[in-house]
């Protein structure tokens, strides 16, 4: 068993595997469209807050279980708490990995596609693109058969080498895209979208919509942290490395926001276009650029780099548990669990040619994807959260994860005390009410105690 188990080669790789995690889908497709439907910059400075004060010190709960029991998020409630309705958490975080990666690999796969459609079919809509289920399906199971060869690879080999290769290139490709936007007439209107708040456009809609994305794009909340913090050293520096991730997260996002509003004003676009606004605004914006499809096709190379650092954590999560606590080879792993996401994701990926999935609804999601979207890449991730902090600050004990934290680096005894207040009191009751607000009830409720 412990020779399918990995360890990171250097906390570098692992900064970078855990940054690349984080880093996806949720940074350049969802932050620029949610940040564009909820204003802009007032929305971006709230983000920031929620990223700040909640998100960091609950990162530091899942780094400190992973390294302390060195298991899967099943396995280490059983390592700290033995058999006890905790492993359910657990499980939570398994069952949301599968059911997240079902849809996300649905989406990464349009992006895929989205490389070889600027030159093909540069006219064609997303819903068009995506309505061809001959098409759809198959560049989904593509998406997910290349998660599922860089995942059996393993921890080393697999998810630190390719992080290490694609992760700086992201970057790079970023900056090019920037520097092309920024340098059109206009552009300055883009980031004064993005830097002058304008608060009175902010709702608690507003405040529930940043810290669901920020626990997203952070990766938190199912335990993909606990499983790569698993694979670190005792000798590695938690609070330095998970500060690191966040501040790479939160870096790239920004960057994903200046690297489309800037583009976007300059050539006249709409930024509350929603979900479609990189499928269908983007590709309209690079048409006018001097080597358009070009350009579109290295965008959509990046958007596909990022989604497969991602879904490569996505898959990690159940692949560990399986391996630690049912001892499955890491190979039989990866396709059965990699097979089940692919039937999970199916309707997904047939609901753009499919009305009886378009109709499906739920607290005001509409549509087979965007429901699964908001119960398990909103909701669980948002419970999960919750009961990992209460689990690490009130049953664990704060002062044991906070030895942990200590452990290979610097925190102070005082540092530790303050981070026990945010994640025993501040963070589960801040997520608490954000997602009561979610359900019509609680919405009530809370306007009637004058919040919200
Ligand atoms: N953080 C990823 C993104 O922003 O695209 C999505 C994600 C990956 C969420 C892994 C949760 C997770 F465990």
């Amino acid at each position: 068993m412990q020779q399918e188990r990995g360890q990171w080669q250097s906390t570098a790789g692992f900064i970078l595997a855990a940054a690349g995690s984080a880093i996806g889908l949720g940074n350049i497709w969802r932050f620029p469209y949610v940040a564009g439907t909820n204003g802009g910059a007032a929305f971006v400075f709230i983000y920031l807050v929620c990223v700040a004060l909640i998100c960091l010190p609950y990162l530091f709960c899942e780094l400190s279980i992973g390294r302390r029991t060195g298991r899967n998020p099943v396995g280490a409630m059983l390592a700290l708490k033995g058999k006890s309705p905790w492993s359910l958490v657990g499980g939570l975080g398994v069952l949301t990995g599968v059911c997240i990666l079902s849809y996300y690999g649905v989406i990464a796969g349009w992006a895929f596609g989205y490389i070889f459609k600027s030159f093909v079919a540069p006219a064609m809509s997303l819903g068009d693109f995506s309505a061809n289920a001959l098409v759809a399906v198959p560049l989904f199971a593509l998406f997910l058969l290349f998660t599922v060869l860089v995942v059996a690879r393993g921890v080393e080999k697999g998810i630190e080498k390719s992080a290490r290769i694609l992760m700086p290139m992201l970057l790079v490709l970023m900056l090019l895209l920037i520097v092309r936007g920024l340098t059109l007439p206009g552009a300055m209107k883009g980031v004064e979208f993005l830097v002058k708040p304008d608060f009175s456009v902010v709702t608690p809609a507003t405040v529930l919509a940043a810290l669901g994305q920020a626990f997203f794009s952070l990766s938190l909340g199912m335990g993909a942290m606990i499983t790569y913090g698993s694979y670190l050293p005792k000798s590695a520096n938690l609070p330095t490395s998970g500060v690191w991730v966040a501040l790479f997260d939160t870096g790239i996002a920004l960057l994903a926001g200046f690297m489309i509003f800037p583009a976007l004003f300059a050539l006249g676009g709409n930024p509350s276009s929603g979900p479609p606004l990189i499928f269908e605004v983007l590709p309209r914006v690079f048409e006018q650029m001097p080597m358009g499809a070009v350009v579109a096709a290295v965008f959509f190379i990046l958007l596909s780099i990022a989604a497969l650092t991602s879904t490569v954590s996505l898959l990690e999560v159940p692949v560990s548990y399986v391996v630690d606590e049912k001892r499955w080879s890491r190979k039989k792993s990866v396709w059965v669990i990699g097979g089940a996401a692919f039937a999970l994701g199916l309707p997904a990926a047939l609901e753009p040619s499919t009305p009886a999935l378009q109709s499906m609804s739920f607290l005001g999601a509409t549509g087979f994807l965007s429901v699964m979207d908001l119960i398990w890449g909103n909701i669980s991730l948002g419970v999960g959260a919750m009961l990992l902090c209460i689990f690490t600050g009130w049953v664990w004990g704060f002062r044991n994860a906070g030895a942990e934290l200590q452990q290979g680096g610097t925190m102070s005894d005082g540092m530790v005390k303050v981070w026990g207040l945010f994640i025993r009191f501040i963070c589960p009751i801040f997520i608490f009410l954000v997602l009561l607000s979610l359900f019509p009830f609680g919405a009530r409720f809370l306007a009637s105690l004058g919040i919200g």
